[in-house]
């Protein structure tokens, strides 16, 4: 069978074998009903509490700050949603290039009539421009709402987490951070970051699928998006997803044991493939600001478009190849990417998104890069 190689880590990781260990008794033995009073609930129970205390201490919250949810989408529907249902907030900013995890949730509540909404501008590198959001904040009457993601899962391109937070405490706006693609692959300091809501993923860092996390500061209350038992602390009803919980924090706990290794070398085959593809392809260019503040798992690249090229995904898939050509939400169904769109709406080239995990190595580049060679 043809060997495949994965450069879609951006779409979803492959589950590490730890992980799997540390969720296999939650799937077996392990499988008490964590509100039951008796001891095979107690059990689950504390498993879902230690999971809870670690997350909190890698991310340095509060543990009572963190709140387990199904996966990212439903983090930041929660708290977007709660920012303008229960905290107020009548304006919403948010940037053109968001997960629509974030997108359609806010056109929604515009739609809806419960907010005004403004997309903040962007640099032509893809970055949000700062001087225009504080003229949006500072133009805005009501109370509200920036929600702007920490690292682009499409371009790669990092936000300003600190200068976006200040900026909202100067003018008592709420600030939520889509920080899906950056949990498990960034040092976070929450306790000293100014921001209300992050969101979080644990398949994005080779944890499980169907489990996310949100974390709500301290100084905001909330009510609950799904209604029904008084599973979280009341904030999140519906029998808790145990084994996975486990997972997200086993999967976080190795992600931050071992980040500083895996990210050194991430980085360089980002770096590798950056520049073979310079040296090997006529017509390169990358999108975002992939050498500057951007994640090192991401690489956007734009290829002359040619009657061959316009076929590279389907082409590289026959090659085993898994890579994306824009968000993997929408992959597969051909409508193009709203992010590079928004940043390079260039109808000459095809766009490929490349994402890299630790489990990648240069041989793996050398081979995909020879066969976009023959592709392009
Ligand atoms: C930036 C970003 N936000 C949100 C999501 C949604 O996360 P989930 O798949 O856990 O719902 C994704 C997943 O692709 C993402 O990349």
């Amino acid at each position: 069978m043809q060997q495949r190689i994965y450069f879609d880590n951006a779409a979803t990781t492959s589950l590490d074998q730890e992980v799997l260990e540390a969720m296999m008794p939650y799937l077996t033995e392990k499988f008490g009903n964590p509100s039951s009073i008796y001891s095979y609930g107690r059990e689950s129970r504390l498993a879902i509490e230690n999971a809870r205390k670690s997350v909190a201490k890698i991310l340095n919250a509060h543990p009572a700050e963190i709140f387990f949810t199904s996966c990212g989408t439903e983090a930041s529907n929660t708290a977007i949603t709660a920012s303008v249902r229960d905290l107020g907030c009548t304006h919403i900013i948010s940037s053109p290039i968001e997960h629509h995890a974030t997108l359609h949730t806010v056109e929604y509540l515009h739609h809806n009539g419960e907010a005004s909404l403004s997309y903040v501008q962007l640099l032509p590198n893809g970055h949000v421009d700062l001087e225009n959001l504080e003229q949006l904040l500072a133009e805005t009457e009501g109370k509200t709402l920036v929600t702007l993601m920490h690292a682009n899962n499409e371009i790669g391109n990092l936000l300003d987490v600190h200068a976006v937070g200040n900026l909202c405490k100067m003018y008592g706006a709420i600030f939520h951070c889509d920080t899906v693609q950056t949990v498990g692959h960034y040092p976070f300091d929450l306790r000293n970051t100014p921001v209300h809501f992050i969101s979080a993923s644990a398949h994005k860092f080779h944890g499980p699928k169907g489990v996310g996390m949100l974390y709500i500061n301290e100084n905001v209350k909330i009510k609950p998006f799904i209604n029904g038992g008084s599973q979280e602390r009341n904030m999140r009803a519906g029998t808790e997803n145990l084994y996975g919980i486990v997972g997200f924090a086993r999967a976080l706990e190795l992600a931050t044991a071992h980040y500083e290794a895996d990210s050194a070398a991430v980085k360089s085959l980002k770096l590798y493939m950056m520049e073979q593809l310079k040296k090997n392809i006529r017509g390169v260019s990358f999108n975002g600001d992939p050498i500057g503040n951007s994640l090192y798992t991401v690489l956007s690249v734009s290829f002359p478009k040619t009657e061959k090229s316009e076929m590279i995904l389907f082409n590289l898939d026959m090659a085993g190849i898994c890579a994306s050509g824009g968000s993997a939400c929408t992959s597969g169904a051909d409508q193009g990417s709203h992010v590079i769109r928004a940043i390079n709406n260039n109808p000459n080239q095809v766009t490929v998104r490349f994402s890299f995990s630790k489990g990648n190595t240069k041989t793996e580049v050398d081979t995909v890069v020879s066969k976009l060679k023959e592709l392009i």
